[in-house]
């Protein structure tokens, strides 16, 4: 699939079966979020994949993963991000999200269908997974096979807003 394609025709799911992820399909996500940009490449971050029975029931105390098979915990490290010098401003939620993003579009160009997951409860995951102080959970990217229709990958020009308002040339 070209790029636009993959952007396109890729949606959150919200229903999955409860087939594996092949080995080899873990991997190569993995490989991409190794590939993804992070500020002044300073990497700060660290992805906790869960498969395991007791890992997924850790996640579920904290969140609706929908019942998929794996879970990547994306991790920002405080200690490590770097900081704006003008205002302070740390890009780790940056970091970490462009991580996710990269792993979602894989994993749609995989096969596999995944939903972002930002509505759970960080200090259940915190304790349940023993996180240190400096590592933050950011996202959660939930993966697995589809068992939801394919959403219509031209569903953007009525469920985004448009592009005249989305961008502004030049000035605001
Ligand atoms: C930062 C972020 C947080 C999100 N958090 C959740 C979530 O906690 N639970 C959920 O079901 N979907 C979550 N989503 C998925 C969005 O609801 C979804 O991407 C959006 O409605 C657009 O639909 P689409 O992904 O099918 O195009 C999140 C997406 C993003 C980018």
């Amino acid at each position: 699939m070209n790029f636009l394609n993959i952007a396109k025709s890729r949606y959150s799911v919200r229903s999955y079966s409860n087939k594996k992820i092949e080995k080899d399909k873990l991997d190569k996500i993995l490989e991409t979020a190794q590939a993804a940009p992070t500020a002044a490449n300073l990497q700060p971050v660290h992805l906790i994949v869960v498969q395991e029975e007791e890992g997924l029931a850790k996640i579920n105390k904290a969140a609706n993963i929908y019942n998929a098979p794996l879970a990547v915990i994306v991790c920002g490290d405080h200690s490590k991000a770097w900081k704006r010098p003008f205002d302070g401003k740390q890009t780790v939620d940056i970091d970490a999200s462009i991580i996710t993003d990269h792993m979602m579009l894989e994993a749609h160009d995989l096969g596999l269908g995944s939903v972002w997951i930002c509505y759970f409860k960080p200090d259940i995951i915190k304790n349940e997974f023993n996180l240190p102080n400096n590592l933050e959970p950011i996202n959660i990217l939930a993966i697995g096979y589809s068992n939801e229709p394919p959403a219509n990958p031209n569903r953007h020009s009525t469920q985004r807003i448009p592009l005249s308002k989305l961008v502004s040339y030049e000035k605001l």
